[in-house]
């Protein structure tokens, strides 16, 4: 029996619910919400639409349902308001986070966590912290759902088939989105030899404000059928023991040169959650960027203590080490920002800006961070 549940009924927790039942990835669906009548209408919903589907699957509403589960989806939360950055959620959605994870822990201990509660990166970090499993079945959803979105906009611009579309974007899901138009193909020819820089450029800043477009029309609320098509993705590549590679929120422990951070990177997902984080041959700038997309992660995590004081700080038995990573990771991370904010002062007041990647890193090599 393989159960997944999906924390949050809303329109992202219940679509995503009802894709895996139509694809028959699980025998039961725990479907759980704080608005305990939301969750269980959309059980029965649900249930009562899987038959005519030829789906099997039961669906069960309230905290019982996800037992055992091998899969847990985290989608509560509160939406982007219009004119709200994801970042905005922080404190509101952190609260629900904590209360959330202190439950999965107890009821599905062996389960592989999807995080999907914005802001996307922080909220992944959190769950982890709180859940106290090993990182690598603690992941984020972002990057597949960005990914998506710049394929569909390539293929908008070019008139081809989005499926002739292959798309990476790594880094967060917000301002330090890192799209790699470089890694972009379609009908296996590389996207810069088809469009000319600046309007690959208007695609990667569509793409980096996919979200917020759709929060503006929606005036309340935000995007579902996508992100709960990209959930699908990596719930069958867990279920099915894939390993199939997906840009998603992984924990970095030096690939990239990031340690101890989560942020958006290619990973391989097996039913262990991820196998191995894999390098798509990224070039130092592209490097540069990711890296810098961490160094931002980083320091929003570390202002969660603040935002949320001892629930930020839950500890449990065993991943004490994983937390103590974390900080470790925070404070590499804080000092690498450190470092990088004096030498672009120095640099700028000596004219010489453009040295200063070759400086930063000549110093951190320096100090061993
Ligand atoms: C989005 O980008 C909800 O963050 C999600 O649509």
């Amino acid at each position: 029996m393989t159960v997944v549940g999906v924390i949050g009924a809303g329109m992202v927790g219940s679509s995503t619910a009802m894709r895996i039942g139509e694809a028959h990835l699980a025998s039961r669906i725990g479907i759980v919400d704080v608005r305990e009548g939301v969750a269980r209408a959309m059980a029965l919903d649900i249930g009562q639409a899987l038959p005519s589907l030829g789906s099997d699957a039961r669906v069960v509403a309230g905290w019982e349902g996800i037992e055992g589960a091998a899969v847990v989806v985290m989608t509560a939360g509160l939406p982007r308001g219009p004119g709200q950055s994801r970042a905005d959620l922080l404190a509101d959605n952190g609260r629900i986070v904590v209360d959330c994870c202190r439950q999965i822990r107890d009821r599905a201990p062996d389960s592989v966590v999807i995080v999907v509660t914005n802001p996307l990166d922080e909220m992944t970090s959190l769950a982890q912290r709180v859940l106290g499993f090993p990182a690598t079945r603690v992941i984020g959803m972002a990057g597949t759902l960005d990914s998506a979105r710049f394929r569909a906009f390539i293929a908008e611009r070019l008139g081809v088939a989005p499926t002739s579309v292959v798309a990476l974007t790594l880094g967060s899901h917000g301002e330090t989105m890192v799209p790699v138009p470089r890694l972009c193909t379609v009908d296996g020819k590389p996207l810069p030899e088809l469009l000319p820089a600046a309007e690959i450029e208007a695609l990667v800043q569509r793409t980096r404000d996919g979200g917020a477009e759709i929060v503006r029309l929606l005036e309340r609320g935000s995007a579902w059928w996508a992100p709960s098509a990209a959930i699908l993705d990596l719930v069958r590549a867990i279920v099915c023991d894939e390993r199939s590679v997906h840009p998603v929120c992984a924990m970095c422990r030096g690939q990239f040169g990031i340690r101890n951070t989560y942020v958006g990177v290619p990973a391989r997902l097996g039913r262990a959650g991820v196998v191995e984080i894999v390098d798509p041959g990224l070039k130092p700038d592209e490097v540069a960027a990711l890296r810098l997309a961490a160094e931002q992660v980083a320091a929003r995590v570390a202002d969660l203590g603040g935002v949320l004081g001892d629930d930020a700080d839950e500890r449990t038995s065993a991943p004490e080490a994983a937390e103590a990573q974390l900080r470790v990771g925070v404070r590499d991370l804080a000092y690498a920002s450190r470092v990088r904010a004096a030498a672009r002062r120095e640099l700028a007041r000596r004219g010489q800006l453009h040295r200063l990647e070759e400086v930063v890193q000549a110093a951190l090599r320096r100090t061993g961070a």
